[in-house]
């Protein structure tokens, strides 16, 4: 293994612009770039996005913008390693805080992209998912798989706002991201599977002989169930924090294919520590407050902030009140391309 590569310049003119007019370039210059020593070298930064301050923003562009000229009206969190305007948080994650007011529709589409809602505040938004019609009450996890319809309505009296993760980021890389438009969907006049068929872990509907499942079977994880099984499972963790996987209820995946989402109480006082991770993470806030140190950056948060945490990133958060985190991550993406990996620190 050699430190020193030979660099551009110390190749002749001549030789330089014959590669240039053939198409070619020379590998050696730029293959550490590429293939650095060890462990990636990620553009990615730890961003930090305060809820206190993107509200009074939102609330602006619902007076600046109507929702039939925005289509969805968000606010995309940048990451700070790619600049103001990047359309993701991390290589692999993109983040935005939708707002929805009161009355507002926004149009049925599909598109190649996955995305997850996770509640911020508000009440009386839904989601129509193929049909199904989703309440949004605040901490729900609410999926729109990629290829599935969706629209979004508001019946509630205030401001519902959401935020969205999406793998958007990948999809444009593969020059594979897409929408289709349509009318809003009928609804069925049922509640939705987590309250019918998926009420209790453990249970699922019995199979009709040679039926197979639906891919997607349940589209909403309510927040006060989740935040009820976390209680009950800090009383016995040991000093470990409480986590939770957002699982298919029919075969135990993770619920998308590249994205994944866990649950997390950190007790007041508590302080979560993990192994240096292969996957890029995004932490939401649903309640409390603390101390995260995301590398050499320490963020001071609280209720409904958002931050990002780089791959391989030295994550250390200190829950100062009893702390509820959802955390999205890409490693359902990563064991299918086999390289998942935990380091310890
Ligand atoms: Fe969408």
């Amino acid at each position: 293994m050699s430190e020193q590569l030979g660099t551009l310049e110390e190749l002749p003119e001549d030789y330089r612009a014959d590669m240039t007019a053939a198409g070619v370039a020379p590998l050696w210059p730029m293959m550490r770039n590429v293939l650095p020593h060890g462990a990636p070298n990620p553009v990615t930064r730890p961003g930090f996005w305060s809820y206190a301050a993107i509200r009074p923003l939102l609330q602006r562009a619902g007076e600046l913008t109507p929702v039939e000229k925005a289509e969805r009206r968000v606010l995309v969190l940048s990451d700070p390693g790619r600049g103001a305007g990047a359309m993701q948080a991390t290589a692999s994650i993109y983040l935005g805080l939708q707002l929805l007011l009161p009355g507002e529709t926004a149009p049925a589409h599909v598109h190649t992209p996955s995305a997850v809602r996770i509640v911020v505040e508000g009440k009386g938004g839904y989601t129509v998912v193929d049909g199904e019609k989703l309440p949004m009450e605040e901490g729900d996890l609410v999926l729109t798989p990629g290829g599935e319809w969706h629209d979004h309505g508001h019946e509630g009296s205030e401001p519902v706002v959401w935020l969205d993760a999406l793998d958007l980021p990948l999809f444009v890389y593969l020059e594979g991201s897409y929408a289709t438009e349509g009318p809003l969907q009928a609804q069925r006049n049922r509640p939705d599977a987590s309250q019918v068929e998926y009420l209790s872990s453990g249970l699922a509907p019995t199979r009709k002989h040679g039926a197979g499942t639906r891919r997607y079977p349940m589209m909403r994880y309510p927040w006060t169930r989740t935040e009820a099984v976390l209680n009950e499972m800090a009383a016995y963790t040991d000093g470990d924090v409480a986590e939770l996987d957002y699982v298919n209820p029919e075969t135990g995946a993770d619920v998308l294919p590249t994205m994944g989402f866990t649950a997390m109480r950190i007790g007041a006082g508590q302080v979560d520590n993990p192994p240096l991770r292969s996957s890029s993470a995004a932490f939401h806030v649903v309640k409390g407050r603390g101390t995260a140190r995301i590398n050499f950056q320490t963020i001071e948060f609280g209720p409904k902030d958002t931050f990002t945490a780089p791959v391989f990133a030295d994550i250390r958060i200190a829950a100062a009140d009893d702390t509820y985190l959802v955390r999205v991550h890409d490693r359902p993406l990563q064991d299918k391309l086999g390289y998942y990996e935990e380091r310890a620190k």
